[in-house]
């Protein structure tokens, strides 16, 4: 099918491509025009793993192409709506994006569309789109619209889309639901040459969930906010574990083995953060709020994300003293592994209250470094842990990434002021950096018994 998506963010760029990796004709657009020439000359604006090849391939086989808002609305039978809908300063998403792209197409287009919105959206924002396109059609457009929420996990946004655990399409037609049927074929059969494994995937018929536009909406913002309220709740019980003297590894493990509640999104740490879980949960609790729904448990998962740096920040004082003068190294900018995203990311309140608080900094992430440079410009950001270690009184790990949990202890003892590690997603044994002569604190786990006792 002759598929637009309009925005090529993480979201946007990774359906265009998997779209076309699955054997559609795909144009997507992109307003910034920095970005859009990267697109159109061969460079990836973003990182994210095995996009760049996806992309490539693409593009070198004519199935996909980059250009303009207009052209990409010409094009496409199905049109996915991927722009942005940032957080307004209340708290709701600001759909002035969705808003402009709907009135072109209204505009723009004589016969049938598909309008698919994929942005992250309040609930009835798909009757919105409808109204809107009624009011401002031109050439007698003859449209439906869908909802399609994205799943999409930075770090496995290919691997996501192209193998999904569901497929969610929200419709108030025969038609429309047939041609998001249509237009998933490939994904649903798994029919497709993978781009990422060898013999992947069997036939997920189950996967393809058809509802109403307004509870396809809801789906997404529920989830969301339901691993984010996971998250808080795991940080709470990590907290009591501190005080008591338990270990919360082993009480989300026993937690976990009830098959109700499940063994994932039970790792306690500074918080979560991202482009997704902070705005969508605030977002949702504006949604509520303005339905008359009182959802005051969200306020509180959110209260408690925001509580963690301070939390993080206490731990880092009780060991320093004062944190004024003192060099504290951070590794790990971006809000998780595997991405080069720091937006809301833990790290960046996380360096500015050490900073106010007289700290010399030194960071080092493998990926998000230029990101956070925007951000934060004057702080130095060093080439790899060891540079950012030198003489550094506190080694603060802020993202989990693989290179962190191999790292060379001889080599990071020789450069270290004082061998002292505050570690913020648990990525070490403590047992294991006792061993390397560290002073070790994590979240929520019991320290390492003295060798003499173990
Ligand atoms: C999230 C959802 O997982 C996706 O399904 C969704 O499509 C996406 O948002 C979106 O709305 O676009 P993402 O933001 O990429 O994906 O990241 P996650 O892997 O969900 O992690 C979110 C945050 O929670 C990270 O800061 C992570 O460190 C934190 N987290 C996650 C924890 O602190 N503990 C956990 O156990 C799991």
């Amino acid at each position: 099918m002759k598929i637009a998506v309009i925005g090529a963010g993480y979201v946007g760029l990774t359906t265009a491509a998997c779209l076309a990796q699955v054997g559609h004709e795909v144009f997507c657009s992109e307003s910034d025009t920095g970005k859009l020439s990267k697109l159109q000359n061969g460079v990836m604006p973003l990182f994210e793993p095995d996009l760049a090849t996806v992309v490539d391939d693409n593009r070198e086989a004519g199935r996909l192409t980059f250009g303009s808002t207009e052209d990409a609305i010409d094009w496409g039978k199905a049109i996915f709506i991927c722009v942005g809908t940032p957080p307004l300063p209340n708290g709701d998403a600001d759909l002035s994006s969705i808003e402009a792209v709907s009135r072109s197409i209204a505009k723009r287009v004589k016969g049938y569309r598909l309008i698919v919105e994929k942005s992250t959206v309040p609930v009835q924002t798909g009757s919105q789109i409808r109204k809107h396109l009624a009011i401002h059609s031109t050439y007698g457009l003859d449209y439906d619209v869908a909802s399609n929420p994205e799943f999409l996990r930075e770090g496995s946004a290919v691997g996501d889309f192209l193998h999904p655990d569901r497929i969610v399409v929200g419709v108030e037609s025969i038609r429309a639901a047939e041609l998001m049927r249509e237009i998933y074929e490939p994904i649903i059969e798994q029919k497709f040459v993978c781009p990422i494994h060898k013999n992947c995937g069997t036939a997920k018929e189950n996967a393809f969930l058809v509802t109403d536009t307004n509870s396809a909406e809801l789906i997404k913002h529920a989830s969301n906010s339901f691993l984010a309220m996971k998250i808080s709740f795991i940080n709470m019980v990590s907290d009591l574990c501190e005080v008591v003297g338990a270990d919360v590894s082993k009480v989300s493990q026993g937690m976990g083995l009830d098959p109700r509640i499940g063994n994932v999104f039970l790792n306690p740490g500074i918080g979560f953060g991202g482009f997704c879980f902070p705005k969508d949960v605030q977002a949702f609790i504006r949604i509520a709020e303005k339905s008359g729904c009182n959802f005051a448990l969200l306020r509180e998962v959110e209260k408690i994300n925001q509580q963690r740096i301070v939390h993080f920040v206490d731990k880092v004082r009780k060991e320093l003293w004062s944190i004024r003068g003192k060099k504290i190294a951070v590794l790990g900018l971006a809000f998780k592994p595997n991405t080069d995203d720091v937006r809301f990311a833990p790290s960046i309140p996380l360096i500015q209250t050490l900073i106010d608080e007289g700290a010399v900094v030194s960071v080092y992430d493998p990926e998000a470094s230029s990101k956070a440079k925007e951000l934060l410009p004057t702080i130095p950001y060093c080439g790899d842990p060891y540079e950012a270690a030198a003489g550094a009184e506190a080694i603060l790990i802020v993202t989990e990434w693989d290179e962190f949990k191999t790292i060379d202890w001889k080599r990071l003892a020789g450069v270290v002021e004082r061998r002292l590690i505050v570690d913020g997603r648990n990525i070490f044994n403590p047992p294991e950096v006792a061993a390397h002569g560290f002073h070790y604190i994590s979240v929520g786990r019991l320290p390492a018994l003295p060798e003499s006792q173990v």
